[in-house]
This record gives C-alpha cells, structure tokens and sequence, in this order.
C-alpha cells in the first residue's frame, strides 16, 4: 500500500508531456487477440490498467512484451478464451475481450467486470450487441459464457451510447460474415482511434466519430505500429490542476479539440488558454470565478472522467456551482473527503451543490476512484498545509508517472509506502 503525501501551495510552472490515452489502448490491446499480425503500440502509459490488461492477455497465451516505452504484441500462440474473475476484476475492460475471444475461439468465457466502483455499471448492452451477431450468451456463477457456429453481421441499435458496447461490437464484428451497422454509437475520439487501429491491421470499418459505425467483415487481419492519440482525460486533470494552484502550463499533445467542452468551462473561469502546433497552454494568476452549471455527458458533452477534477476546482473558486453527474451514479464518492479538506459541497441525487471557500486545508482523504482520487491530489496540492491521499492505487490505474510529472512542475507531492 501507498500514500502520498503533499505538501500544498506551490504554484505549477512549466511542461507535461502527455500520455497515450488510456481509453484508446485498452480497447487496441483487446484488438490484439483478432489477429496472428505482430502489433506494436508506441508510447503505451505506464499505468496498471495497462499492467492487468498485458496480464491477462499473457493469460491468453499471447506474447507481450515492453521495449521502453512500446508495447509488442503476438497473440499467434493465443489458446485459451477463459479470463478467471481475480484478472477480470482487476479491470472492467477485460470485458472488452468478449468481442475479440468470441470472433477468434467462437467461444469466451469472462467473470464479471471489476473496474471503477462508480455505480452499477452494467454490460447489458455488449451482450445485447453480441447476440444480435448470432453469440448465444449464458450467465453462471459470475460467468458470462459466450458461443457461437459462426458470427454474422447485423444491424444493432443501442439503447444508450455505451463506449465499451460500441467498442465490443466493432470487435466481434470486424471478422463477421457481412455488415454489421452499429446506431446510436457513442462518439468519443478513442472510438475513431479504435477505428484508425482496426484499418491499419485490415479491418474495413467507417463512421467512428459519428452516431453510426459501419464494419464490412473481412478475413484476416494482419500486424501495424500504431500511435494512439493523448490521453484528454490526463491532460485535463493538468490544466485543471494548473487553475486550482495557479502558474503557467504548457501540455504537450494534440487533444485541444477533444477537450473543446472543458476548455470552454476554465475560460469562462478567468483561465487564460492558447491553442497552437500541438500544445495547449493554460495560465491561472487569481482567484478563479466560479462556472453556473456543468453537467456531464456523452461526447462531446463534458466528459464524466473530468467531472471530480472540475468539482474540486469549483469549490475554491468565487460563487455557487451545480455540477450534475449524468452518466455514472456513485461519482461523487470523493466529495465527504474534500469536506475534511474544508469543501462547502452537499450531494443532493445526481447533483453536487457547491458554494465556494477561500482555500482547502490540508487533511488525511482516501481515494476511492480513479478521477476522484485524482481531484483529491489537486486539492492537496492546492490546500494551505499537508495532505495524505490514500489507497493511490486507485490512481496507478490511469496516471503514469503522475508525481513525477506534478513533482515536475513545482508540486510538492513524494509517494510513501504505509
Ligand atoms: C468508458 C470509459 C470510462 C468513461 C466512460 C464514459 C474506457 C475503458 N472507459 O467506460 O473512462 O468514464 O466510458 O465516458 O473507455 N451502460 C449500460 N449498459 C451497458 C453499458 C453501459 O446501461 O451495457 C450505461 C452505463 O451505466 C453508463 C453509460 O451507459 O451510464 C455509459 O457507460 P459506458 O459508455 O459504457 O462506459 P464504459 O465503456 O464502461
């Protein structure tokens, strides 16, 4: 177990390399499993998502392995299709694996998701899609069990824009015999980066990005080097952390656009942005005024992964806040702990009701997830005194290298072992 412990108060000056998106590659190394190809994915985050998902598909009987950075994949030795519930609940996107084990054994067997605990999450809408492919799916003893003769396009509308039932789907179906039309997709640009993968290994899929995916079913895939794009999640939580501790960022990755709905937000703040050549750089030099209303939503509405980063950040600024949470029930898990740091909050249903303070001050606060572990380290790093963040794990999840990378720019922030 590791805490950190953080001494607030320093303004952050300076430059961030951003990380490869987590939401990109996750969905990339399930992809892996559908072809014998070699793929190698450069500049893979180093965080534990990454870590447990390599696991599981070394579980798989594919060869992964790191050179620095990239990540190489062979999945031609893969022979077995059953992820066993301590892997799976390790990571909810080993449900992701569902889509590529049934198209590649006709056959999957995966225990229940684990993942965030951020509200009932359910996989409804992949099995959903998976049937409508012609996989007949049975449920036992906290198994999902997937089989099918062969897979066969269909058209599938999804009740809501799932992310991960989008992404499954377009996994099973890129073998499949025929079109498959996926309506009401969710649009997020990780969902267009799965796109761009699928493509470059031979896949012949259009429309990410949009409301309606279309996958012509091909044959074989083969290997490709891809990039994927910058984790906006990531840099995100670094403007905003930049606007709660006021100094001068300059983030290096081409995600501006992706992140058009937050940027909007710390404008209308008092944050000072400038946009070029790949770089977005935020300067916070006074007290920020509060925004009325967020609310998240799919893409590109406010993204939910940024909703506890942007809360904290409304609790020090000047004025009232109400920051409603759309997509995702329990997301407000971190808001008792920004009280013991002096937050004025009260969580009425979906929404928190904010009125803003002068400052934090620093506390003992537990991470309980991924993002609102992450608000909880902004806060510190922005409160009078020290912080103790426990349970970071939470937090290796989807930061790579997050102390060093704040350590970098002026934060006081070491991690301790407890
Ligand atoms: C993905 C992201 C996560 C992000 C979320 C929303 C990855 C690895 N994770 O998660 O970081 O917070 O998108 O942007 O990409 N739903 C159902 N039935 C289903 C599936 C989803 O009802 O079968 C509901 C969920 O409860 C939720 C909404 O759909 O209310 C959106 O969830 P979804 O887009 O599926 O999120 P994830 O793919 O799990």
């Amino acid at each position: 177990m590791e805490k950190y412990v953080i001494n607030g108060g320093n303004k952050l000056y300076g430059g961030v390399k951003i990380q490869s998106a987590k939401n990109s590659v996750l969905p990339i190394l399930a992809a892996a499993v559908l072809t014998d190809g070699t793929i190698t994915i450069l500049d893979v985050p180093q965080i534990t998502d990454v870590s447990n998902m390599v696991k599981i598909l070394t579980r798989l009987g594919c060869k992964a392995v790191f050179s620095g950075d990239n990540l190489i994949i062979d999945s031609s030795s893969a022979n077995c299709f059953e992820i066993p519930s301590g892997l799976a609940h390790e990571l909810r996107s080993s449900v992701f694996l569902l889509g590529s084990l049934v198209s590649r054994f006709k056959m999957a067997k995966i225990a229940f998701p684990g993942g965030c605990d951020i509200g009932l999450r359910p996989v409804d809408l992949h099995l959903t899609g998976l049937k409508r492919l012609g996989v007949e799916i049975t449920e036992e003893s906290g198994y999902i069990l997937c089989k099918c003769e062969k897979l066969m396009g269909n058209e599938i509308m999804l009740d809501c824009p799932s992310v991960g039932a989008t992404e499954n789907i377009m996994l099973a179906a890129v073998k499949a015999e025929g079109t498959t039309v996926i309506k009401n997709a969710a649009r997020e640009p990780e969902i267009e980066d799965l796109q761009k993968f699928l493509n470059m290994i031979g896949a012949k899929v259009r429309g990410a990005g949009s409301g309606t995916v279309v996958i012509e079913g091909v044959r074989s895939l083969g290997g490709a080097t891809f990039k994927p794009i910058h984790d906006r999640i990531e840099a995100g939580t670094f403007l905003v952390a930049t606007a709660m501790c006021g100094g001068e960022v300059e983030l290096e990755c081409s995600c501006a656009e992706n992140l058009s709905s937050l940027l909007h937000k710390l404008r209308e703040n008092g944050c000072i942005i400038r946009i070029k050549n790949d770089k977005i750089s935020l300067e916070s030099s006074r007290r920020l005024t509060s925004v009325k209303t967020i609310e998240t939503q799919p893409y590109p509405g406010f993204p939910t992964d940024l909703q506890a980063q942007i809360t904290a950040l409304c609790c020090i600024c000047r004025g009232q806040s109400i920051i409603t949470e759309n997509l995702f029930e329990t997301r407000f898990k971190y808001v008792p702990e920004l009280r013991k740091m002096g937050a004025d909050i009260t969580v009425i249903n979906r929404s928190a009701f904010v009125r803003g303070v002068d400052k934090f001050k620093g506390a003992t606060v537990v991470a309980h997830d991924l993002r609102g572990g992450a608000a909880l380290v902004l806060a510190s790093l922005a409160a009078e005194g020290v912080s103790e963040v426990l349970d970071i794990s939470h937090i290796d999840r989807g930061y790579g290298r997050f102390e060093q990378k704040l350590g970098s720019l002026g934060g006081d922030i070491k991690r301790v072992a407890v």
